[in-house]
């Protein structure tokens, strides 16, 4: 299964929106329509006011989408109780947030162990800093533009200063935002320096997601630094 990596663009549409009922075929819509991976958002209901799905749906979907590049994006208190299970059900990356772990260098480390990519995610509060510490770790960050929990909620713009010091500091780095990006938005995530596209409402409910996909992609890949676009 071919990992996206290094500083291409990669949109990774959020189902999270989608009808959960058909969940398979709504992830092969989103594939179908040019999507580089699928960003499938697990919430436990404690470090997030709401809950989602854990290994068991992703094991049943593996099957119906081989070859399809799974992030796990754990909205999780205790993030390294699920990376046995998630590594078991064919998850590819497993990207978890700092402030719901107590050691992430373990965390990190547990991870790899199991045969997975490593990524680390930061709330809207939380300061682009404390990555530093990771990032020799880790190549993939997610810079959260919303309060974590639900999916459609409005865009933070005061996100992309973070978004720009990472892309400063670390050209090679996968910087993902994540929360109300979509058409209206994507320029401000583009021109900061972000490289993979979380979308979900924008896509999931676009009359025309491959429309939106190819529109988000050509605006980052223009924002792109020529040497970086590797297309
Ligand atoms: C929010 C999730 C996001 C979200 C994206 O907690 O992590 O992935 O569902 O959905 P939109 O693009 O609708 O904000
Ligand atoms: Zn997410």
């Amino acid at each position: 299964m071919a990992a996206p990596t290094g500083t291409c663009c990669k949109i990774g549409p959020s189902i999270l929106n989608a009808d959960l009922s058909n969940l398979a075929s709504e992830c092969q819509r989103m594939m179908d329509s040019g999507s580089d991976f699928l960003h499938l958002d697990v919430m436990d209901g404690h470090f997030v006011p709401n809950l989602t799905f854990g290994h068991p749906v992703v094991k049943c979907l593996r099957p119906k989408l081989p070859g399809v590049y799974f992030e796990m994006h754990m909205m999780v208190n205790n993030p390294e109780k699920w990376v046995e299970g998630m590594a078991d059900a064919g998850a590819d990356l497993y990207t978890f947030h700092i402030e719901g772990s107590d050691d992430p260098m373990t965390c990190i480390r547990k991870i790899k162990e199991a045969g997975m990519r490593a990524g680390v995610g930061i709330k809207p509060g939380t300061p682009v800093e404390s990555l530093l510490p990771l990032l020799k770790e880790v190549d993939w960050v997610i810079i959260m533009t919303v309060e974590p929990g639900f999916g459609g909620q409005k865009f933070m713009e005061d996100m992309m200063p973070k978004v720009r010091y990472l892309r400063e500091n670390f050209r090679t780095l996968d910087i993902e935002v994540d929360g109300g990006v979509g058409p209206k938005t994507i320029h401000q995530c583009a021109e900061a320096g972000a490289n993979v596209i979380v979308s979900g409402s924008a896509v999931v409910m676009s009359d025309d997601p491959k429309e939106t996909i190819r529109m988000m992609r050509q605006v980052v890949e223009e924002a792109m630094p020529k040497p970086l676009v590797e297309r």
